[in-house]
């Protein structure tokens, strides 16, 4: 409970956070998928499954020509994230924690082909990406912003996953970016999760050309260095930065005129539980991380999923052999002391070349193998 109640307090002390947010949920199907929730998803033990790639906060990612901007902050660590299987040509349902009016800006969705697979795929590299659909200004909608739409619509998003893509695993991006203060030089707030998909079905098209970093320039004066004021009052067209919507992308679904407010309501959740396998059936994998392990059990109506207002717990009411594998993720504590990283500040990981220590009251723990976070003691 400690940890639970600092970490409110940071989010209470670290600014207007209200306004900022990311994705909670990915609904296929009617069934909710749950994304890394930073506030309260590393202070739970075991650590989660979520669908995503782990984010450090609400805030955005700042700098849009750096590794940060592929999969947000966080290190764009691709292993542990559970992958949901879709056809291609369905329908998924993107759903913020909240999306608040003054981060005015457009709503945008990219894919890319995981190669050879999502749990050694990172995207910043190359140009991989491809546009699956984008909301940028439109003055004959109301709200005329994307992101002011998706807000008003209950903060969520729906896109269809392109019907002709070759079947296999992607990476789906979906971003907002808040354009409130970009009439400076890096003042446009991009906020980016990625989620692990595996597509099924399809055509045999292999759209790519989105270089992410690479697509936005911080001097882009159509996109990003832009003031919001300007195209609200018709003196300038807007161009949303990282190119058109791919040509055989899906028609856009946010078509209403007027934005309907329609709440999202969890019923079904995908399972949580890390590591958890169908021994009996799964193969054994010569790789620590296996992605197919998380959809076994999607079809399993009888597993319940019981959410409180701060811990999660899912309970398997299968009579099946099913066994659940607790995760042996270590906890590594330091000694603190008058040097080493800040509260709540990375201290370690794969590629990390900062302090592997923290400031006097905070012990540096295991997030995951590419990202160490100072906690409180
Ligand atoms: C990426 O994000 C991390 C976490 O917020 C931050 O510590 C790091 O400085 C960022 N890297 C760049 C190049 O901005
Ligand atoms: C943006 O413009 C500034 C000033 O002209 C320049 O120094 C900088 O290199 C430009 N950045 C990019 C990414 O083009």
């Amino acid at each position: 409970m400690h940890f639970y109640f600092s970490a409110t307090v940071a989010f209470a002390l670290s600014g207007s956070v209200s306004a900022h947010g990311f994705l909670k949920y990915v609904d296929h199907k009617g069934l909710s998928y749950g994304l890394w929730q930073p506030y309260s998803d590393p202070y739970l033990s075991p650590i989660p499954l979520r669908y995503d790639r782990t984010i450090l906060d609400n805030g955005p990612v700042v700098g849009m020509t750096g590794p940060n901007i592929t999969c947000n902050n966080g290190g764009n660590n691709p292993l542990n994230v559970g992958t949901i299987e879709v056809a291609a040509g369905d329908t998924l349902r993107l759903v913020w924690d909240q999306w608040g009016s003054s981060h005015s800006g457009p709503v945008m969705t990219y894919m890319a082909k995981c190669t050879p697979n999502c749990a050694s795929f990172k995207g910043d590299s190359g140009s991989p990406w491809f546009k699956i659909d984008q909301f940028g200004y439109d003055a004959a909608k109301t709200p005329p912003w994307g992101s002011d739409y998706l807000a008003r619509q209950g903060a969520w998003w729906k896109v269809t996953v392109p019907p002709t893509i070759a079947a296999g695993e992607y990476l789906l991006r979906h971003e907002i970016l808040g354009l409130h203060v970009a009439q400076d030089v890096n003042g446009a707030q991009f906020y980016p999760s990625c989620v692990h998909l595996k597509v099924t079905g399809g055509g045999s098209d292999a759209p790519s050309g989105v270089a992410l970093p690479g697509a936005y320039n911080p001097n882009d004066t159509d996109g990003i260095l832009v003031s919001l004021y300007q195209i609200n009052q018709g003196q300038k067209i807007y161009t949303a930065p990282g190119g058109p919507v791919w040509s055989k992308a899906a028609p856009a679904l946010q078509t209403a005129v007027t934005a309907t407010s329609e709440a999202y309501n969890p019923t079904s959740y995908a399972p949580s539980v890390r590591g958890a396998t169908t021994t009996t059936t799964s193969p054994v994998t010569t790789s620590p991380v296996t992605t197919t392990r998380t959809t076994t059990t999607l079809s399993t109506t009888t597993r319940t999923t019981t959410t409180s207002s701060s811990t999660r717990t899912t309970t398997a009411s299968t009579t099946s052999s099913r066994t659940t594998t607790t995760s042996s993720r270590t906890t590594t504590t330091s000694a603190g002391g008058g040097t080493g990283a800040g509260a709540w500040a990375q201290c370690g990981g794969i590629g990390s070349t900062g302090p592997t220590s923290c400031i006097s009251g905070y012990k540096c723990v295991v997030l995951n193998d590419y990202y160490s976070q100072c906690q409180p003691v």
